[in-house]
């Protein structure tokens, strides 16, 4: 059982008694006031959430999509075959050669990352798709794989952002978000853009599936733990993905590409849960969270992925510093030139700032000066590490609204939440922080949140954009084998 005061550290930072500057403890107050989410907060906040994911199967256009993937339920764990892998991250991509043996514990993976070039976030489709097909020639040449017309390479693609799919071949992608900004790309099919490059090049590689992040890493997982209920990502954005029922999905009730499959199909659902609450109804956001929406290519949209994705994180405290040496109330004698440029700080900085214990807070002192050439004061230390942990803990409980409200639409009561992304891996004690608010919204008794056996628990995903990828490939295959008709299958 924690004691009282780790309990306060996981739902609110209460200690700011070591701030010796009442200024600066005035500030650290407010801040701990308007960044703290009490329970019932959670608990209205992940009502409305469950009522916008139930908004999303009733009708096309909703706030939050909730997007149908077409992949037919989980996977037995027995497929097999090699495939060529692709993701598009926010700063790689990153390939892969998965051997799947039809077991679920043999997996053979070979890979390589690709840096995206600086400018691509704001390129143009052309550049994005030249790049993301030469990355994949360079893999092939590398492993030696060899394809052909009749013998394609088949690769299943990773695309993680909101997408349309009228199969498992085609994506429409809807909108850009964690701050790319491609033109020419949305509002087109990213699968059939990818795929006349990939021809343009004269490369043996046939698109077989475009996949979500949150799907793939929901099937990778499932490929070995059948206790998975749903793929999360707490990363450079955030979503969601399980598995539903036909029958539920009611705005697929007229649709012809599900008149052949039993009303009890299972379905994964890709939530684009990052866009709840665009409405700005329940969300309790600050100045800053504003600023950033205001300042963002996507004004008004993904209200709930900027408050508690990595991607944002890093810059709420930003604009927190800046905040503070705009009105005089600390940072007053530094040149805080550097920490002008957006986007400066990322999520391992946050928690690098949090968890420092080192005496006088020296490690701290030593991170800003060389990222940037900032000489805090003693006191402006331990009031930034106050900061840091006040945002990390509104995003984690945040983080728990999207999950609880699956659990409860679905009735879920115990699973494994297959996770993955920056800010669950990077960040120590986003885990503990999440759990504690799931069991606050979940209604859990006092301590089951901390202990081994918490009935829903976070675990590491197991290589979605790879393994999820292939699995997912693998199973669109196997459909057609039956002589099911799972792709579009244009060339
Ligand atoms: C995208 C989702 C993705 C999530 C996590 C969001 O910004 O819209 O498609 O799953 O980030 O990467």
């Amino acid at each position: 059982m924690p004691d009282t005061k780790e309990i306060n550290e996981i739902t609110k930072d209460k200690n700011q008694g070591d701030v010796g500057s009442r200024e600066l403890r005035n500030e650290l107050h407010r801040l701990q006031e308007d960044f703290h989410v009490d329970e019932k907060k959670l608990r209205e906040i992940s009502e409305h959430f469950q009522e916008e994911l139930e908004e999303g199967l009733q009708d096309h256009g909703k706030n939050i999509a909730m997007y149908v993937t077409w992949v037919l339920g989980f996977p037995t764990g027995k497929e097999e075959g090699s495939f060529l892998t692709v993701d598009l991250g926010g700063t790689n991509i990153r390939v892969c050669y998965v051997s799947l043996q039809g077991s679920h514990k043999d997996i053979g993976i070979k890979q390589h990352q690709y840096k995206l070039p600086e400018n691509i976030k704001t390129a143009e489709a052309s550049e994005l798709w030249t790049f993301v097909a030469e990355s994949l020639q360079k893999f092939i040449e590398e492993q030696n794989l060899r394809g052909s017309k009749e013998s394609p390479l088949c690769l299943g693609f990773t695309f993680s952002y909101p997408a349309i799919q009228g199969c498992i071949d085609h994506g429409v992608l809807q909108t850009w978000t964690k701050g790319f900004n491609i033109s020419g790309v949305e509002g087109k099919d990213v699968a059939s853009q990818l795929r006349s490059t990939i021809s343009k090049l004269d490369l043996p590689i046939e698109l077989i599936a475009v996949i979500n992040d949150t799907t793939g890493a929901m099937i990778a997982s499932a490929y070995k733990d059948p206790a998975t209920i749903i793929g999360a990502i707490f990363g450079t954005g955030c979503n969601a993905a399980y598995m539903d029922k036909i029958s539920n999905i009611r705005k697929l009730k007229d649709s012809k590409a599900v008149k052949n499959l039993s009303p009890d199909t299972p379905m994964a659902i890709n939530c684009e849960y990052g866009a709840f609450d665009n409405a700005r109804r329940v969300l309790p956001l600050t100045k800053y969270d504003k600023q950033i929406d205001e300042e963002s290519p996507r004004p008004g949209e993904q209200a709930f992925e900027k408050m508690s994705a990595g991607l944002y994180l890093g810059e709420i405290y930003r604009l927190i510093i800046l905040d503070l040496h705009s009105r005089g109330v600390a940072f007053k004698e530094q040149n805080i030139g550097k920490l002008r440029d957006p986007y400066c700080i990322d999520t391992a900085f946050l928690s690098k700032i949090e968890d420092d214990d080192s005496p006088d807070l020296h490690e701290s002192a030593q991170t800003f000066r060389q990222n940037f050439d900032v000489e805090m004061t003693r006191d402006e230390l331990r009031f930034s590490k106050h900061v840091a942990k006040v945002i990390a803990i509104r995003g984690a409980r945040l983080c728990a609204t999207g999950v609880a409200a699956i659990c409860r639409k679905q009735g879920i009561n115990k699973g494994h939440v297959a996770a993955d992304g920056s800010v669950a891996n990077k960040h120590p004690k986003f885990k503990k922080r999440w759990a504690r608010a799931l069991g606050d919204i979940l209604g859990w008794e006092k301590g089951v949140a901390d202990g081994e056996d918490a009935p829903i628990v976070i675990i590491s995903a197991a290589d979605g954009s790879g393994v999820g990828a292939a699995v997912i490939s693998a199973m669109a295959m196997e459909r057609e084998s039956r002589g099911e008709k799972a792709r579009i299958k244009e060339r």
